[in-house]
C-alpha cells in the first residue's frame, strides 16, 4: 500500500515507474529530498473571504496607529466643522481617554445611525471632489475606524437645537437609540480604551511614555497654523493646561506664545512663489529661524494646502541650507504654508493623511531651497552678538553695558572676528591676554614700539 506521502509523489511523477534507473534514482533521492518535497506538495491553503470585522480592524490599525493619529483626526474633524474652539482632554496618554470638543456646526440627529459607519462623510460625493477637495477630511473612515480599536461616545448640538443627543458606537453601529441630553454648541468626541481589543498594540504603548507629548507637540502644530482658532489640551483631572492659546490674528504672537520669545525673537519672515501654469503655480509663506537660533532639534512645522503634514525631501533640502550657513550643532526652526492649486496636490497616499504628493515637487522645493538659502544669508550678515564692552563714557572699566553689535566681516575689514571695529586702545592700558595668541605676546608691543621709534626717527631725519 501506498503511503499517502507516496501517492503524492507517484502522482506529481507520473514516470516514475516507467525506467528501473530512473525509479532507482528517484527513489535514493526519495529519503533526503522527502521533507522538502512534502513541505512543497502540500496542498495549498485555501482562500476565504475575512470576516467584515477583521478587515475593519485591520484597516483601523493602520488609520489609528498610536492615541495622537486619533487626536489629529478629531482635531481635523473639528476644523473642518468651522470650529473656533477646541478644547482637548488626555488621560493615560489617550490610551484610557482622548475627549475633544468644539463649538463647530454639529452632526445632524437624522445623520447619527451612520456616522461610525465606514465610507460615510458628509465632505466627498464623487471620486472627482477628490481633486478639489479643500476639507481634511474625505474617506469617511476616521471615526469608523476608532469604533473598531475603542469604545466611541458622541454628544453633539446643532444650531437652533433645544437639546443635544449622545450615542455610543462599538465596531461601527449605534450601541443604543441617540438620548437627548443637555449640551454647549458644537461636538464632543470620547475615545475610551483605546486598542482594549489589540493586545500587542496596547502593550506596546503602555510602555511608551512620550504619547502625551506627542499629543501636545500636534496641538502646537495645529495652533500655529490655525491661528483664529483657540486651542487647549491639559491632561484628565489636571486644573493647569499644557496648552492653551487665544485666536490672534498674529502668526508671530502665536508663534511666541506656543514656543516662547526665544524661537520668536530669532524668526525671518521668507516668502516664495511661482505662477507659471505651465510648470509650476504655488505660494509659500514662513517663518524660520535665523542664525541666532540653536536648537538641538530641527523643528518643521508644515502646512500644505492647510493640511498638516510632513515632507521629508523638502525638510532635508531645508537642512542642507542651515547646516552649509550655520554652526553644526544648531538646528532651525520652520514654519511654512504652501499653497498650491488643489488639483496639484494628491492628498490620498497614506492611511494617516501624513503624507501629500505634489505635482513638480522637486522644483518647488528647489525654489523654495534657493530662497531660504538667500534669506538666511542676509540674516547671517547680520549675526547677533552677546558682548560686555567697556563703554566709552565712563571711566575705563566703571561702567560697562551690554550691547549688540552688528558683525559684517566680509563688507568691513577694519573688523575683528568678534564683530568689533578695532579701536585705538593706548598701550598703558593694553592687558597680556593669552601667551599663546600673537597679539596678546608682550614681543608684539615690544616690537610694535621699536618699530613706531623707527618710523618717529625717519620721520624726524626727513624733517
Ligand atoms: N466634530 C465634528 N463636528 C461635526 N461633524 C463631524 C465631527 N466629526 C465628524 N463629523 C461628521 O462625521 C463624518 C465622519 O467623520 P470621519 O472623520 O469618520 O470622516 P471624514 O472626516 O469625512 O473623512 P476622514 O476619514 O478622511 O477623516 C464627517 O464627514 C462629518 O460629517
Ligand atoms: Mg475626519
Amino acid at each position: 500500500m501506498l503511503q499517502s506521502s507516496q501517492l503524492r509523489f507517484s502522482r506529481a511523477f507520473p514516470f516514475q515507474q516507467t525506467s528501473g534507473f530512473e525509479a532507482m534514482e528517484i527513489e535514493e533521492g526519495f529519503e533526503t529530498g522527502k521533507n522538502h518535497l512534502e513541505k512543497n506538495l502540500i496542498d495549498p491553503p485555501k482562500i476565504h473571504r475575512l470576516e467584515e470585522s477583521v478587515v475593519n480592524r485591520i484597516a483601523a490599525g493602520e488609520v489609528i496607529q498610536r492615541p495622537v493619529s486619533a487626536v489629529k483626526e478629531l482635531v481635523e474633524n473639528s476644523l473642518d466643522a468651522s470650529s473656533t474652539s477646541i478644547n482637548i482632554v488626555i488621560k493615560d496618554g489617550g490610551l484610557k481617554l482622548i475627549q475633544v470638543s468644539d463649538d463647530g456646526h454639529g452632526i445632524r440627529y437624522e445623520d447619527l445611525p451612520i456616522l461610525c459607519e465606514r465610507h460615510t462623510t458628509s465632505k466627498l460625493s464623487v471620486y472627482e471632489d477628490l481633486q478639489n477637495i479643500k476639507s481634511m477630511g474625505f474617506r469617511g473612515e476616521a471615526l469608523a475606524s476608532m469604533t473598531y480599536v475603542a469604545h466611541v461616545t458622541v454628544t453633539t448640538i446643532t444650531g437652533g437645537q433645544l437639546h443635544g443627543y449622545r450615542v455610543s458606537y462599538r465596531d461601527g453601529v449605534m450601541e443604543h437609540e441617540p438620548k437627548a441630553c443637555a449640551a454647549v454648541k458644537g461636538t464632543q468626541i470620547m475615545i475610551e480604551n483605546l486598542f482594549y481589543n489589540m493586545t500587542a498594540r496596547r502593550k506596546t504603548l503602555q510602555n511608551s511614555a512620550d504619547d502625551y507629548a506627542k499629543i501636545v507637540d500636534l496641538i502646537c502644530r495645529f495652533a500655529v497654523h490655525h491661528i483664529n482658532v483657540s486651542f487647549s489640551c491639559r491632561k484628565h483631572g489636571a486644573a493647569r493646561t499644557d496648552v492653551h492659546t487665544v485666536a490672534t490674528s498674529s502668526r508671530i504672537d502665536a508663534i511666541k506664545s506656543i514656543y516662547g520669545v526665544s524661537v520668536s525673537r530669532d524668526l525671518i519672515e521668507v516668502t516664495a512663489s511661482a505662477n507659471d501654469p505651465s510648470c509650476l503655480v504655488f505660494n509659500m509663506h514662513g517663518y524660520i529661524s535665523n542664525s541666532n537660533y540653536s536648537a538641538k532639534k530641527m523643528t518643521m512645522v508644515l502646512f500644505i494646502n492647510d493640511r498638516l503634514v510632513e515632507c521629508t525631501a523638502l525638510k532635508r533640502a531645508i537642512e542642507v541650507v542651515y547646516a552649509a550657513t550655520l554652526p553644526k550643532a544648531s538646528k532651525p526652526f520652520v514654519y511654512m504654508s504652501i499653497i498650491l492649486p488643489p488639483e496639484h496636490v494628491d492628498v490620498n497616499v497614506h492611511p494617516t493623511k501624513r503624507e501629500v504628493s505634489l505635482l513638480n515637487q522637486e522644483r518647488i522645493i528647489e525654489t523654495i531651497q534657493t530662497t531660504i538659502e538667500s534669506q538666511l544669508r542676509c540674516s547671517n550678515s547680520t549675526r547677533t552678538f552677546l558682548t560686555q564692552q567697556s563703554s566709552q563714557v565712563g571711566p575705563l572699566g566703571t561702567v560697562k553695558h551690554l550691547e549688540q553689535k552688528k558683525s559684517n566681516k566680509d563688507s568691513d575689514p577694519n573688523s575683528s572676528p568678534s564683530g568689533f571695529k578695532s579701536q585705538k586702545v593706548p598701550v598703558n592700558k593694553m592687558v597680556r591676554t593669552d601667551s599663546k595668541d600673537p597679539a596678546g605676546r608682550m614681543d608684539a608691543y615690544l616690537q610694535d614700539t621699536s618699530i613706531k621709534q623707527k618710523e618717529k626717527s625717519s620721520l624726524s631725519s626727513m624733517r
